[in-house]
């Protein structure tokens, strides 16, 4: 039963969280987004700057909130892998010297295995096996959970991540950052049908098409030609809810196919959403509606779970605290990591 005090800091986000199990005791999150709006999207220097600024007020927050001293907690967590390396040092390094000082265990933790564990957060039974549909603005991966620590990528993105394609269209449509949010609430005033735009389908050698990759850099590009042809055409403003909605259907639909199959094939009965994008109300319709008719459960953690948040961190290290998973003081930070290679982080 080990409560966890966990230190996020891989983006734009410093969170700072306290889970005992999967209880949210605090979660503190002082967000960067005003910081980098002026720039379009998350400056690395900047956000590591930010990130050593705020740590030790929103760690201070975090314990207040709690109402807990440092005899009740167990162990000192920070995200390591992937993410910006000057951010996720800055994080890990504060998490380190708080283990030392205070004599606790340390546990490096995986930003995407912190995504997966937001579903536990609320959905306290919630027990592997399950489908994890894994959507943020530099990920979009089909994740078979199989138990703490023991991940298989079904299926993946192969150029842009679902968010990031939200950004991007959101810039091209002079809409400002981060894009997901916007296009979200415009696309509630448009009509889906507008336009008809490519899915992103991923051919392979025998002719047929990858039943779980997505693909989102046609579909960014054909909003790009759509929006020029409509310019060039008429002078009239741009259909900007029409496209915004037109868009975001589109991108449900595809999650949502992919998803559906690879939880059917892989006889899996739950699919957990997590990442910033399963705030999208397009997709939760979409994927709710297409898994009643499939019999499936769909479990989306409340918004302030899907972004980032150390709430999720902390719920995902107590768990590999319980199984007596600990990292060595020498770990480091690393911007690229795979799923299938969480285990490494811990003492064998
Ligand atoms: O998980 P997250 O907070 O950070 C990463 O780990 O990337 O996800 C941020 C991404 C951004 O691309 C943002 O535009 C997108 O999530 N996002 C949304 C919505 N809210 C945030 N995308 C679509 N609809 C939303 N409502
Ligand atoms: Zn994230």
């Amino acid at each position: 039963m080990a409560t966890v005090l966990a230190i996020e800091t891989s983006c734009d986000e410093t969170g700072v969280a306290i889970v005992k199990n999967r209880k949210v005791l605090s979660n503190v999150v002082a967000s960067q987004i005003a910081i980098h709006h002026p720039y379009g999207g998350v400056v690395p220097e900047v956000a590591s700057r930010h990130h050593l600024e705020m740590v030790n007020s929103v760690l201070d927050q975090a314990l207040d909130t709690a109402g807990l001293d440092w005899s009740a907690i167990d162990g000192v967590a920070a995200t390591c892998a992937p993410g910006l390396v000057g951010a996720l040092l800055t994080g890990i390094t504060a998490a380190k010297t708080l283990a030392l000082v205070q004599n606790k265990p340390f546990l490096g933790i995986h930003h995407l295995e912190g995504h997966i564990y937001a579903s536990y957060l609320t959905e306290t039974t919630l027990q592997p096996p399950f489908l994890c549909l894994l959507v943020s603005g530099g990920h979009t991966s089909l994740i078979h959970v199989k138990d703490c620590g023991v991940y298989h990528t079904l299926g993946h993105t192969v150029d842009d991540a679902a968010g990031e394609a939200f950004d991007k269209v959101a810039r091209l449509l002079n809409l400002g950052y981060p894009g997901g949010p916007i296009i979200d609430q415009l696309a509630s005033q448009g009509n889906p049908k507008a336009f008809t735009l490519p899915e992103g389908k991923i051919s392979l050698p025998n002719g047929g098409y990858h039943p779980y990759h997505s693909s989102f850099s046609g579909l960014k590009t054909a909003v790009l030609r759509l929006v020029q042809t409509l310019q060039k055409e008429n002078d009239n403003p741009l259909p900007v809810a029409d496209i915004a909605a037109s868009f975001q259907e589109t991108v449900a639909k595809s999650l949502t196919k992919r998803v559906i199959a690879c939880a059917v094939d892989f006889g899996l009965d739950t699919i957990a959403v997590g990442g910033g994008v399963a705030a999208n109300s397009g997709l939760r319709n979409y994927l709710q509606e297409a898994a009643k008719l499939h019999n499936l459960r769909v479990l989306f953690p409340p918004l302030k779970y899907c972004t980032d948040n150390a709430a999720m961190i902390a719920c995902a290290a107590s768990d590999h605290l319980n199984q007596g998973h600990l990292s060595p003081l020498t770990l480091g930070a690393q911007s690229r990591m795979s799923l299938e290679e969480v285990m490494q982080l811990y003492q064998q």
